[in-house]
């Protein structure tokens, strides 16, 4: 729950981040911080195009041009898409044989091969893509250290959007072009293509890394996620709640006077949420909400945020992992870690929950 060094209240309540977060005429996420430069809400070093720190009626126009990119339906089409590079990265793990790094092998190029593709980057872009990426979600960065990082990415993102503009090709950003040239400038453009390959890269494997970490400590869980398909869909559900791997959201600012949970927020301050929190807290879930529990009825958890920001990528990452961890676990079903608990590297410099490897055999 970054604030960048403001004071925040911090909501825990499931109830209290719902009311946050559904009500953006009260609060505010396009708040300027006093050096904009180094803000690292927005690692892209410019706040056009992305959408998460923009509020109504920029981030309404965007969020509608993309929308249509990431429907269910649209999902549907990429299955087999994703199939055949889960099975491609599941026969090079076959082919070295054990032991593995699940991290570096599996839970880290699916999503970012996905993304890469769905956005049109070249694939001989994507190794020097994906280090940027990783080196951009460390904190504890001096603020030299992110604007360097910031300008590397934002002229690789003009670069791509330049070559799309010229060319553009069967992806998003050149659907963006074609269809929509006239409503997006290219600085929105290059904004939405570096927040899509963020967002899209690093949650979704740190989802399966951990995912299939907390699987491997509770066998008789991932049996049915192996053995039975239907209990996949709910098991992905109640892995994104119980795990929560991004913690807290951008910051809101109220924008006048708000009463949340007994507390007045007066205008200009800033709330900070812990989605993890709110995903574990009894008055939401009753029954043992610290326990992970793959077949539990359906909840309505924040993990993927809630309200106008809820996340613009959640049936994609839905699908991966839908897809990914049953072929995991068919593929070697006697997967087991490959160190003691202890020893499994937690990525602890990152804002987002993860893994920085996690050694299996089998
Ligand atoms: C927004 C979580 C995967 C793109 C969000 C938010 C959360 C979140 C909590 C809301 C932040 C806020 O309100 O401040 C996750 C998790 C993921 C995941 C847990 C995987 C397990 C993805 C993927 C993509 C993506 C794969 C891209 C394709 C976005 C975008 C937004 C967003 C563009 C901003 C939406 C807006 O402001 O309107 N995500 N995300 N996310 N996510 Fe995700």
């Amino acid at each position: 729950m970054p604030t960048f060094g403001r004071k925040a209240y911090i909501l825990t309540r499931h109830a209290d981040i719902k009311k946050v977060l559904s009500d953006s005429e009260n609060f505010s996420v396009g708040f300027d911080l006093d050096d904009s430069r180094a803000d690292p809400r927005n690692a892209l070093g410019q706040r056009a195009g992305n959408i998460l720190v923009m509020d109504a009626p920029d981030h309404t126009r965007l969020r509608r041009l993309l929308t249509g990119e990431f429907t269910v339906r649209r999902m549907k089409r990429l299955e087999p898409r994703i199939e055949a590079i889960v099975e491609d990265h599941l026969d090079a793990m076959e082919r070295k044989g054990p032991p593995a790094d699940l991290v570096a092998d599996f839970a880290l190029p699916i999503p970012s091969l996905v993304i890469c593709e769905l956005l049109g980057v070249p694939v001989e872009d994507q190794p020097e893509f994906q280090e940027r990426t990783r080196r951009q979600m460390e904190i504890g960065l001096t603020t030299e250290q992110i604007i360097e990082l910031a300008d590397e990415s934002l002229e690789y993102m003009r670069s791509l959007v330049d070559r799309k503009i010229e060319d553009p090709e069967d992806d998003i950003l050149g659907m963006l072009v074609r269809e929509h040239g006239d409503e997006v400038t290219r600085d929105e453009l290059v904004g939405i293509a570096g927040l899509l390959l963020l967002a899209g890269h690093e949650t979704t494997s740190n989802q399966l890394g951990l995912g299939t970490l907390a699987l491997l400590q509770h066998p008789e869980q991932l049996a049915l996620v192996r053995d039975d398909p239907d209990a996949v869909a709910p098991a992905v559900e109640e892995m994104l709640r119980w795990l929560s791997i991004v913690s807290g959201g951008g910051p809101r600012m109220a924008k006048r006077d708000v009463e949340i949970g007994g507390q007045v927020i007066r205008e200009g301050e800033l709330v900070a949420f812990n989605l993890t929190a709110a995903n574990r807290d009894p008055a939401f879930l009753a029954d043992e909400p610290d326990r992970l529990d793959v077949s539990r009825a359906p909840t309505t958890h924040l993990a993927f945020g809630h309200g106008v920001h809820h996340c613009l990528g959640a049936p994609l990452a839905r699908l991966e992992m839908r897809i990914a961890f049953p072929a995991l676990l068919r593929r070697f079903p006697n997967l087991t870690l490959g160190c003691d608990f202890d020893d499994v590297p937690f990525a602890v410099t990152k804002n987002i929950h993860g893994l920085e490897a996690l050694p299996v055999r089998w």
